[in-house]
């Protein structure tokens, strides 16, 4: 499963790029809203940062204000994957650009029903949401492992990402269901490398190591 880092922030990102494990960003209105810079400006500085998938999301419109800004932001950098809502619009607007090989990812995904209607489309990624499923007492597991029966039983070729990442917990459910990407926080990608058995089994390596 590949990791994506969900940030607007260039600082993090580039911590992430560090880690060397990295292969992807997503942004949101949300997340753009934090970085405190506008969408072109945030995205333009990520495409010099990171050599794959960046999705930048579009206002939520009528299809065709949705369709012009998704060609506007795609041809900012061959990497400009155009992020659209689950709406009839969107759906349309999904359409339109895969239509004219430009690469979606349709977010807001919380059912089968909802992926179908975005695969069919030709999305190249939905996004379904595990944190804000998990609050809702949703099961995101079988959402994931759901959308992913439908897609292989379909012959679909649209990729999971699993989104809205709050916790470890949550990359456990992500990759227990199969999405093919997960999409993190730095923080969490960060609490993924600890266990307080790989602290406890250093220090006593540590102490060994002096006793030579
Ligand atoms: O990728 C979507 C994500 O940023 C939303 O996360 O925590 O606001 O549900 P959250």
């Amino acid at each position: 499963m590949e990791l994506f880092v969900d940030t607007a922030i260039v600082e993090e990102i580039k911590k992430a790029k560090e880690l060397g494990i990295v292969k992807g960003v997503t942004t949101n209105p949300s997340l753009i809203a934090k970085s405190g810079r506008s969408v072109k400006d945030v995205i333009n500085e990520i495409t010099t940062l990171i050599d794959g998938p960046i999705s930048a999301e579009v206002d939520e419109s009528d299809a065709e204000t949705m369709i012009k800004q998704g060609i506007e932001y795609s041809k900012m950098h061959k990497n400009i994957v155009i992020k659209l809502p689950l709406t009839q619009d969107g759906i349309k607007a999904c359409k339109a650009l895969t239509e004219q090989n430009i690469k979606t990812n349709v977010t807001l995904v919380f059912s089968p029903a909802q992926a179908l209607l975005a695969m069919e489309a030709g999305a190249t990624y939905v996004s379904p949401f595990l944190g804000r499923m998990d609050d809702a007492g949703f099961d995101a597991k079988k959402l994931i492992r759901d959308i992913c029966e439908v897609r292989d039983y379909y012959g679909y070729s649209t990729q999971t990402i699993a989104a809205s990442i709050r916790n470890v917990e949550h990359m456990n459910i992500a990759m227990l269901a199969g999405s093919d990407i997960a999409t993190v926080p730095l923080k969490i990608i960060e609490k993924m490398y600890e266990h307080p058995l790989t602290t406890q089994g250093l220090k006593i390596f540590a102490a060994d190591s002096k006793k030579k």
